[in-house]
């Protein structure tokens, strides 16, 4: 299937438009206030959130695909939280490293903006630099440094990144779980895990977490106007730091034993916004 991002003189924010269409028409509900993205180890959340209005598969909405990776769930569900906002949670995240170009790593982004999100929280599984993240923590992201070489935006676009996560949600975050710690994300390309000595790289630079996702949705999201939120579950210490071999089992597997305890945290946080 030709995906209509990649066509060319195609118009990303017409498509997303579209995209946001279908989504009203399919739940019926026309404007979503707040959008997450689960990443590995988040999906639990959309369970604990709110009522499942609608539960969309991302290949029936204009731009999404399918997802490339075991244990990424594919759909896109709109649900109703208890203080009766609507969340639209899309769990159809596209890699930069699927090579389907930029415009399809942010076309979720600009879906939920379009249909009508002020809030996005971008969630993910990474790896931890500072060692007493071991064992799952869950890590709020306070800035981050892009290596991908790559920027969603296109054109002389020159957009302040100064405070791209919001130090509001963070403080907020933190009424729910006052232990919260934060860090510097650092995405890299991918998709094979870091060498120990970009992880030291990474680390000079003032990095503290490694991930091949949200950097490239949090431009895109604050182009969109919106106010952003990222967490980072920790699957695993980053390459060189745990002296064990990295494999896509045990961030899975981490995934599996945080799912309970941070899709409650989640799901505590969203009420409160
Ligand atoms: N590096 C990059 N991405 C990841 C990692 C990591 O160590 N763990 C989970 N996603």
């Amino acid at each position: 299937m030709v995906n209509p991002l990649n066509v060319e003189g195609a118009n990303p924010f017409e498509i997303a438009q579209e995209a946001a269409t279908q989504i009203a028409k399919i739940s019926g509900i026309s404007t979503h206030d707040i959008a997450l993205t689960l990443g590995s180890g988040w999906a639990k959340a959309a369970d604990l959130i709110g009522e499942t209005v609608s539960e969309i598969p991302g290949s029936e909405i204009i731009g999404f695909s399918k997802p490339a990776v075991v244990g990424h769930v594919g759909t896109i569900r709109s649900i109703r939280l208890p203080n009766g906002k609507h969340a639209l949670v899309i769990g159809a995240r596209t890699h930069f490293y699927e090579n389907h170009g930029v415009r399809s790593v942010v076309h979720s982004v600009r879906t939920a903006a379009a249909a009508g999100a002020k809030t996005m929280i971008l969630t993910n599984g990474a790896g931890g630099i500072k060692p007493e993240w071991a064992g799952g923590a869950a890590v709020l992201i306070s800035d981050h440094i892009n290596l991908t070489a790559s920027s969603p935006l296109e054109g002389a676009t020159f957009i302040d990144l100064t405070d791209l996560y919001s130090k509001r949600l963070r403080d907020l975050a933190r009424t729910v779980d006052a232990s919260l710690d934060e860090g510097v994300y650092v995405q890299f390309r991918g998709p094979h895990y870091e060498t120990p000595a970009e992880v030291q790289m990474a680390k000079i630079m003032g990095g503290h977490i490694v991930g091949m996702s949200t950097a490239l949705e949090a431009i895109a999201a604050r182009e969109a106007g919106m106010e952003i939120m990222g967490m980072s579950l920790i699957t695993n210490l980053a390459a060189g730091i745990q002296t064990t071999p990295l494999s896509h089992a045990e961030v899975l597997e981490a995934g599996r034993n945080a799912e309970a305890r941070i899709g409650k945290l989640l799901a505590e946080i969203v009420t409160k916004l």
